[in-house]
């Protein structure tokens, strides 16, 4: 299959992730017979150091144009006092609005023998294999009213959600469980919030299309307890934008280390696939970053942009077969196990790809 793909590095570790997850799909490439055409294009920081804006036109023009984007991560510190028009992480929400990217998959599964690499006890995470359903382009990240007043006294945002945002969420949770253990774990703050009374509402509704998927609500406060308590309790979690956000950085926690977590933005256009995690700047520049987060989201992209089931498959048995083999970057490395670059641990990868079958 020919199939072009957008690569947008952005900052800190961005670039060296997405370097090794490029690496693996042009593996994938010419080991099945596509042809990749891998594209780059500006983004974040790395578009404001060239006087740009956070998205520049050209970049939005690209990934329109793709057939599935690939991205590693925008924020930098240097940009922390700027006003939301010179932030790197506005244009993550741009894109997100501009390809309607509602929907953002982040599957959070325990890899044989990290059991003992997160903090919590392997008895406990043992067996995590849960997909938090986000709602991504919605409730208070996208809200208004919303801005600080003149004189800096106060400041405000609006969290708001239509029927029509909860029910195809809802759906798309209910699909994807249904792919799984068929379990629907609603996540809101109903006790407090109208936005979650509506959310449950809308989502009981979407339920009785689906008699085959069970269906409970739990309260977000209650939820991140859980999560740390019986991770292996939960199949799919839906959720709003801020609550997912939240809930699958601590996901990522459970299994190791946020830096194992990809994840897949769709909507009814182009996908975007990105890992979960940010730009670590304070790991940056070193070869010490976990690319298994951006591999796995190139892993998501053959699967849901290009329709790539078995090569999907590959890449994640060649993410596991490298873990089982004990490989190890920084961040989930025990003890005096040995600790891989970047580029080593992706090479052990791309080494595990080429010898299946
Ligand atoms: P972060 O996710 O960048 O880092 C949190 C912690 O996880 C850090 O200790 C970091 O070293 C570690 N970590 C993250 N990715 C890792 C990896 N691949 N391998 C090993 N360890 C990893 O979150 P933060 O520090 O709160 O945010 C830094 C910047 O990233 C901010 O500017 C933030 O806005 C931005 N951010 C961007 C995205 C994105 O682009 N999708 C996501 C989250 C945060
Ligand atoms: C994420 C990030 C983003 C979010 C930020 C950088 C805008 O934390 O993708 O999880 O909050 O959605
Ligand atoms: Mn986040």
């Amino acid at each position: 299959m020919k199939a072009s793909i957008l690569l947008l590095p952005g900052d800190g570790v961005g670039p060296e992730v997405v370097a090794g997850a490029a690496s693996v799909l042009e593996a994938v490439a010419s080991r099945f017979g596509h042809q990749f055409e891998l594209h780059r294009a500006l983004i974040g920081a790395a578009a404001l150091r060239q006087n740009l804006p956070p998205l520049p036109g050209d970049t939005l023009a690209a990934a329109r144009q793709a057939n599935a984007i690939l991205l590693g991560a925008v924020g930098d510190p240097a940009f922390d006092k700027g006003d939301s028009s010179r932030r790197p992480e506005t244009a993550l929400l741009q894109i997100r609005r501009e390809l309607k990217l509602y929907a953002n998959l982040r599957p959070a599964k325990m890899w044989r023998g990290l059991e003992s690499a997160g903090p919590l006890k392997p008895e406990v995470v043992g067996g995590t294999d849960m997909l938090v359903v986000r709602e991504l382009t919605g409730g208070l990240y996208y809200g208004e009213p919303r801005g600080i007043a003149p004189d800096g006294s106060s400041a405000h945002n609006t969290m708001r959600y239509s029927r029509d945002e909860i029910d195809r969420i809802a759906r798309r949770a209910f699909d994807a469980a249904r792919l799984r253990r068929k379990r629907v774990t609603s996540v809101d703050k109903m006790n407090v919030l109208e936005t979650s009374r509506l959310w449950r509402q809308v989502v009981s509704d979407v339920a009785s299309g689906y008699p085959d998927v069970s269906l409970d609500h739990m309260l977000v406060d209650s939820c991140a307890m859980r999560i740390a308590l019986a991770p292996a309790s939960f199949d799919v979690i839906v959720t709003e934008n801020m609550f997912g956000d939240i809930l699958s950085d601590e996901a990522g926690a459970v299994v190791g280390s946020l830096g194992l977590l990809p994840s897949a933005s769709l909507g009814d256009g182009t996908g975007l696939f990105e890992p979960v995690h940010g730009s670590a700047p304070d790991i940056a520049g070193k070869n010490i970053a976990n690319p298994i987060g951006a591999i796995g989201s190139a892993a998501m992209l053959l699967r849901h942009a290009l329709g790539l089931e078995k090569e999907a498959l590959v890449v994640e048995s060649a993410i596991g077969g490298a873990l089982a083999a004990g490989h190890r970057t920084a961040d989930i490395a025990v003890g005096s196990e040995r600790k891989l670059g970047t580029q080593e641990m992706t090479a052990a990868i791309i080494e595990m790809l080429n010898a299946e079958f």
